[in-house]
């Protein structure tokens, strides 16, 4: 699997970014950093689609991070070739990897824990996608279709 990974917060997610950040890259992560790179109060939408637009570009993977994850995830999801998933579990990861092929992880600082959270970006990354009905179900996503 690609190791080039691309990650953004607001401010309420910095510190959680960089710390999943230094995890990933002393992973061997090529880490791409979209920002936030201060606790300065900032705008979520921003920083989601300054991600997402590289994320569909590359055809790559990211990881959103704000309070609750939601805003990021609505940001995201306004994207046309992302499929993006608010995760609070590692079994959500898991599952929107095999059954959704989610290609941007987001997740709440305010809300998760930094141990869970990593684990959520672990399970994240290294869960394939099943395909088969889980691919018919992907093509009917957008209205439409
Ligand atoms: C910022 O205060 C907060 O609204 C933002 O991080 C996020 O939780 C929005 O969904």
């Amino acid at each position: 699997m690609n190791k080039r990974l691309h990650i953004a917060s607001d401010h309420a997610g910095v510190a959680l970014k960089d710390a999943i950040s230094r995890r990933l890259a002393q992973q061997g992560y090529e880490m791409i950093d979209h920002g936030t790179h201060s606790d300065a109060s900032c705008d979520y939408p921003v920083f989601a689609h300054a991600l997402c637009t590289a994320v569909e570009q590359e055809n790559g993977r990211g990881i959103l991070i704000c309070g609750t994850g939601i805003g990021m995830s609505m940001a995201a999801n306004r994207h046309a070739g992302i499929r993006a998933a608010l995760c609070t579990t590692e079994l959500h990861a898991r599952l929107t990897r095999q059954h959704n092929n989610a290609n941007v992880l987001c997740l709440g600082a305010r809300m998760t824990g930094d141990i869970l959270a990593q684990a959520i970006v672990d399970a994240f990354l290294d869960t394939d996608f099943e395909g088969g009905r889980h691919q018919r179900r992907l093509d009917q996503l957008s209205p439409n279709a």
